[in-house]
């Protein structure tokens, strides 16, 4: 059965975290995988998790099945969370999902059943799992242009010429803040445009967001979301937890389906069902529920909130620090854009070269392609850094 299978590829972020930890030089930096770490270099659960999982396990009477939306209170308190006040609010479903992934996956697979010719557009570059995701629920991907390596921001005007000429058979796929892997924002006004050429030429959006309070808080880091929310008539997002609020393991996500009318977001709803009832058919329930038990008491939200806010500080304060002390020693403002950046991570324009001898002389490990995880650098592992990477010519 098997014998004709290729011998499988390494996945070269999860390879770099194996030889960091074999690694026994005792002043190594690990600046690859996309997980937030504290300044002693931990992935914390946050105070208020731990307090809703005490409050649930006190509670817990069943672990009978749930259905397949999953948690309820948890979709409602999800789209409350997203899109409170905003004019798609009552024409939106919400349905639990193992993980943003799980959400690209049902929703990538409820465009296939809708239109099945459609063109999915991604950001140059994206997440790297957006193009198989996309591929893999039998969609074509295209891409648009996005981040300007020169300039280390978005090129706007290049990536709204593009999206111009996108129609009705187009899905453009969005990050909804601190985009991965570049740290590039979207500006407000690029929200609008991409909004009103939304609604002029007919493509459908989709908003993936992976990292809300990353970026400058938890509602800023959703304005331009919002905006879109507000004013198109059909959208689909994809929402994590595993970042804001630290579950990455419990595997919490949700599919949202704005329809042109409540109607049709629950005909979308049904077909997502029978597309769960397939796969997985059920998402996993705990993660769910220590969403939803902090979402719904007013102590254990101002407590997440308060959490998040320092995470969100902390990863501001790194990159002023970085930017500084580059500018400092390199005795010039070119690494300015680590301000400019938002989230965890910075596409640096490293090269191949460059990481490697990062990684050889210096133990700094940052993966292929030069993005760096700025939330896995403690304060004082600055100076070094940068010491390193001028070291090494970049
Ligand atoms: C842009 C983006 N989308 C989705 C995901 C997947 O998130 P989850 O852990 O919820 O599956 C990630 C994770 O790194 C991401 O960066």
């Amino acid at each position: 059965m098997f014998e004709d299978l290729p011998i499988a590829k390494d996945d070269p972020i999860l390879s770099l975290g194996i030889a960091y930890k074999a690694d026994p030089r005792d002043n190594k930096i690990d600046l690859g995988i996309g997980v937030y770490r504290n300044e002693h270099g931990q992935t914390p659960v946050m105070q208020a998790v731990t307090a809703a999982q005490n409050r649930l396990l006190a509670q817990q009477t069943t672990q009978a099945y749930i259905g397949l939306a999953g948690n309820a209170e948890y979709n409602q308190a999800m789209l409350d969370l997203l899109l409170t006040g905003n004019a798609a609010y009552s024409r939106s479903i919400a349905m639990q999902t193992p993980g943003a992934s799980g959400a690209l996956r049902l929703l990538a697979d409820l465009i296939a059943s809708a239109k099945p010719n459609a063109t999915v557009w991604l950001s140059n570059p994206s997440y790297v799992n957006h193009q198989p995701i996309m591929q893999a629920a039998g969609l074509k991907v295209a891409f648009y242009t996005y981040f300007n390596p020169a300039s280390k921001q978005v090129d706007e005007e290049a990536m709204l010429e593009q999206i111009a000429k996108l129609g009705p058979n187009d899905v453009l796929l969005l990050h909804g803040c601190c985009h991965n892997p570049t740290g590039a924002e979207l500006s407000f006004t690029a929200w609008q445009s991409i909004t009103e050429l939304a609604l002029k030429n007919g493509f459908l959006p989709f908003v993936d967001l992976a990292y809300q309070g990353f970026g400058q808080g938890l509602e800023e880091d959703i304005k331009g979301l919002s905006h879109l929310a507000n004013r198109v008539p059909e959208l689909l997002l994809a929402s994590s937890n595993s970042k804001s609020f630290g579950l990455y393991r419990e595997r919490s996500g949700v599919a949202i389906v704005v329809g042109e009318t409540l109607q049709q977001a629950t005909n979308a709803r049904g077909k997502l069902f029978e597309l769960a009832r397939r796969s997985y058919t059920m998402p996993p329930n705990w993660g769910a529920s220590i969403v939803a038990e902090i979402l719904n008491s007013s102590e254990l939200r101002a407590q997440w909130e308060n959490e998040l806010n320092q995470m969100g500080l902390r990863m501001r304060s790194l990159r002023k620090n970085l930017a500084d002390e580059f500018n400092l020693q390199s005795n010039s403002e070119r690494f300015s854009y680590f301000t400019q950046h938002q989230g965890m991570f910075s596409l640096t324009g490293f090269s191949h070269q460059h990481t490697e001898q990062l990684r050889e002389q210096h133990a700094i490990y940052i993966v292929g392609g030069g993005r760096i995880n700025i939330a896995g650098l403690a304060q004082q592992q600055i100076p070094r850094l940068v010491e390193a990477c001028l070291a090494v010519g970049v």
